[in-house]
């Protein structure tokens, strides 16, 4: 039975549909309103509005679920690889081990970044954050690799996603090489994904890097955790700006650029800044979780909340547990870890947080973990881009491939002066 809603505008009864999602959310759809009523609607931050039907990622914040394609994230974390649920999320199902081979095969062919753009690399400041660095040469990457007009739009896309996964992954290495004046290390055919991105980072002429399929495994479910989020600010601004008929790099771009934001995927780089200013102040946590509770500072505690979940990050689960094991590898320990297992248990006692429904996200272990790695704190958010590239790519492939397609237009409510006459520059107080 079809099911609606009905507004009362003015003694006016309108009706609504609902339209239902496979996991039973309901949502009133309102498209047509404006046109039957001359009303919109006013939802700043769109915490009540959803954007799109999308088939990719469920999350349910209230019971801290996520699925990616319907299968339980942490389920792909303990048997899947990056590559395979990159390859899940792109194309809607789990690859057959031909179509798994064949998707390594292509990404190792489109792993080399373009000699040319060595030198835009070797040009930035030295001090210039690897995310502006990113955001800027993926942009640059439709320079070098223009569309050919031979190829059928669907060989397009393929291409270039491809060419998205693998060479961000070498992009964000060889970003690392120049800022420390290193020798770069190229992508070797023989490795995986995970295990070349470790190799030229860390390689070196002097000390050859010894992988460990431990760390190779680490960072496998790192960016699996990572993968997809649904219409997180990110995401949201690929599809965003790939509504307007971008090229996908200019779009993924866009979502790099948003990424960087210090209340998203920034947050990772500065959790680790906050717990290391606890540690310096002797572990005492007590004015940071003042400071985080006071309304009339705008300081929060990072790596807390989200505005979907309501309960335990999942991701940050399967994450801090992770943390002990990478550890335990590197015959390791991180004070740091222990800062955080503290602020954490402080602050799931204490009412605010309780009352806000505030829990650690899945950036609350998360630099911890690559800590551990020995990946360097301005190249964590960067750590996070490479790992929601699938997310962001399956996310435009499926705005652009919608039968219902509209560019991305909000409306706002005008709150400015009523008309008023131009006042000559000489007449004015
Ligand atoms: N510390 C202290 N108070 C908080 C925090 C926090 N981390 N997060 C939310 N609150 C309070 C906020 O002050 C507000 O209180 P009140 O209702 O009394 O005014 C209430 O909780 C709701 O906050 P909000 O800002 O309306 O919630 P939101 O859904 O807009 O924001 C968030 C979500 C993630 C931006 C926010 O929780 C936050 O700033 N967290 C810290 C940054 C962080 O860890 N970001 C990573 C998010 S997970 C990874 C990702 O998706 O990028």
């Amino acid at each position: 039975m079809k099911q609606s809603a009905k507004i009362i505008i003015d003694g006016k009864t309108f009706e609504l549909p609902i339209i239902t999602g496979s996991e039973g959310e309901r949502v009133i759809d309102i498209s047509r309103l404006r046109k039957d009523t001359g009303l919109v609607t006013l939802d700043p931050g769109f915490a009540n509005t959803a954007s799109c039907q999308s088939s990719i990622t469920f999350m349910d914040g209230e019971r801290g679920i996520l699925r990616y394609r319907g299968i339980p994230v942490g389920q792909l974390a303990e048997h899947s690889t990056f590559v395979e649920t990159a390859y899940l999320l792109i194309n809607g199902e789990l690859p057959t081990q031909k179509q798994l081979n064949r998707f390594s095969v292509m990404l190792n062919d489109h792993s080399v970044v373009h000699e040319d753009m060595r030198a835009f690399f070797e040009n930035f400041p030295r001090w210039a954050h690897p995310m502006g660095i990113l955001s800027s040469m993926v942009n640059a990457l439709r320079a070098f690799y223009p569309e050919i007009l031979e190829r059928t739009e669907e060989e397009e896309i393929n291409i270039s996603v491809t060419r998205l996964l693998s060479k961000v992954r070498t992009m964000a290495a060889m970003s690392y090489k120049i800022f420390r004046g290193h020798k770069l290390v190229y992508p070797r055919h023989d490795l995986t994904y995970a295990a070349n991105f470790l190799n030229m980072m860390f390689d070196s002429p002097v000390r050859p890097y010894v992988i460990d399929e431990h760390l190779v495994q680490a960072l496998n479910v790192f960016w699996i955790l990572h993968a997809d989020h649904e219409q997180n600010c990110s995401t949201a601004a690929v599809r965003l700006v790939g509504s307007a008929k971008v090229n996908l790099y200019a779009a993924i771009s866009a979502g790099i650029c948003a990424l960087w934001g210090s209340l998203h995927g920034g947050a990772n780089q500065a959790v680790v800044e906050m717990l290391s200013q606890i540690h310096a102040n002797g572990g005492d946590m007590a004015p940071f979780i003042a400071r985080a509770k006071d309304k009339n500072d705008p300081f929060r505690l990072m790596g807390f909340g989200h505005r979907v979940y309501k309960s335990y990050d999942p991701r940050a689960r399967i994450m801090k547990k992770m943390c002990d094991r990478v550890l335990d590898r590197v015959k390791g320990h991180d004070p740091l870890l222990d800062v955080a297992k503290r602020l954490e248990e402080v602050a799931l006692k204490d009412p605010y947080f309780i009352d806000h429904h505030l829990y650690p996200n899945v950036d609350f272990y998360s630099g911890i973990v690559l800590r551990a790695m020995g990946i360097p704190l301005n190249m964590f958010t960067v750590m996070f881009a490479i790992g929601r590239l699938p997310g962001w790519i399956s996310q435009w492939k499926e705005s652009i491939e919608d039968p219902n397609w509209k560019i991305h237009r909000p409306r706002q409510i005008y709150t400015g002066p009523n008309e008023r006459d131009y006042v000559p520059i000489q007449e004015r107080d």
